[in-house]
């Protein structure tokens, strides 16, 4: 199985089109210890043909350009893309489904909650069903899809920022935001891109995992507070921290994980810069923190 991250960073991108803040700002002034990242995407094959996106981000065209392997291989029209699997409605995990428009078939798989979603919205309605298939991906049940077995499984999360009518439940554990277990050729791994807390059923479906790829949107719960770049906590988002008594680094320190890769990055958060404290101290933890381009064989 080849794992490619197309995009490592969290909604917005590194650096965020308005944000020059300690850390994005360094970004923007082309600080090489400060290396840019699209939104965050997963591409995986088991058989180096047919490619599966893991969420489609708003920067899927130029991650596609940028990874030759998701380039069209046939005249006229070909894509290795053949599938797309979404793990919650995000605007950075759907709005890459635009760029799949022009009448190039393949898969969609999302759970019930999320079909509703693009349903709901007929900007989708570009992808014409003619030639987009959408799938209901069951929670709990594997499927086949282009030679992986892919299991969606609940994660505490929330509805998409759009979708907040009040005050959202926070931390629910339903269709709304989903991990995915993905094995193939007697491997597996786990990408949990967005995810409120470490409940207990996590943590035991984790432990022993060979690989995993999650939630590494905040260093601190109140980050986006304290840079001014926004009000809401990281708890309030949906997302749990990477340090201090309740965070990631803690919470999964103890599940015996062989590889540990943080994705789905804020560009307000430190440890994305190679020379900060904080990327020590993950680091030392037995993490790392994904990059754009950077593949895994399993
Ligand atoms: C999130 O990860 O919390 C969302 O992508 C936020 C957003 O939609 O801007
Ligand atoms: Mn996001």
């Amino acid at each position: 199985m080849r794992i490619i991250v197309l995009g490592s960073a969290a909604g917005g991108g590194f650096p965020q089109w308005n944000s020059a803040c300690a850390v994005g700002g360094r970004a923007w002034w082309h600080d090489p210890a400060a290396r840019w990242r699209t939104q965050c995407s997963l591409a995986i094959s088991a058989d180096d043909q047919r490619w599966v996106l893991l969420n489609a981000s708003p920067d899927l065209r130029q991650q596609i350009l940028a990874t030759p392997a998701l380039h069209p291989k046939a005249a006229p029209r070909h894509s290795p893309i053949t599938a797309v699997l979404l793990t919650n409605g995000d605007i950075d995990h759907v709005a890459g489904l635009l760029t799949l428009r022009e009448s190039q078939p393949f898969d969609l798989y999302a759970t019930a909650a999320i079909l509703d979603v693009l349903a709901a919205n007929p900007v989708f309605d570009a992808l014409n069903p003619a030639y987009v298939a959408r799938h209901r991906m069951a929670l709990d049940e594997a499927i086949e899809v282009a030679g992986l077995t892919v299991l969606a499984f609940a994660v505490p999360g929330k509805v998409a920022l759009y979708l907040e009518r009040g005050e959202p439940v926070i931390g629910g554990e339903g269709e709304d935001t989903i991990g995915l277990e993905v094995r193939a050729g007697g491997k597996r791994f786990y990408f949990v891109p967005g995810c409120a807390r470490l409940t207990d059923g996590l943590a035991a479906r984790l432990a022993g995992a060979p690989l995993i790829f999650f939630d590494g949107t905040l260093w601190t719960d109140d980050e986006m507070v304290r840079s001014g770049t926004g009000a809401k906590t990281g708890a309030r988002m949906g997302h749990i921290s990477v340090s201090g008594p309740d965070g990631s680094l803690a919470a999964l320190a103890s599940l015996d994980v062989g590889r540990k890769v943080y994705i789905h990055i804020n560009n307000t958060n430190p440890m994305l810069l190679d020379d900060s404290p904080e990327r020590a101290v993950v680091l030392r933890a037995g993490w790392e923190v994904a990059h754009d381009g950077m593949e895994v064989r399993l």
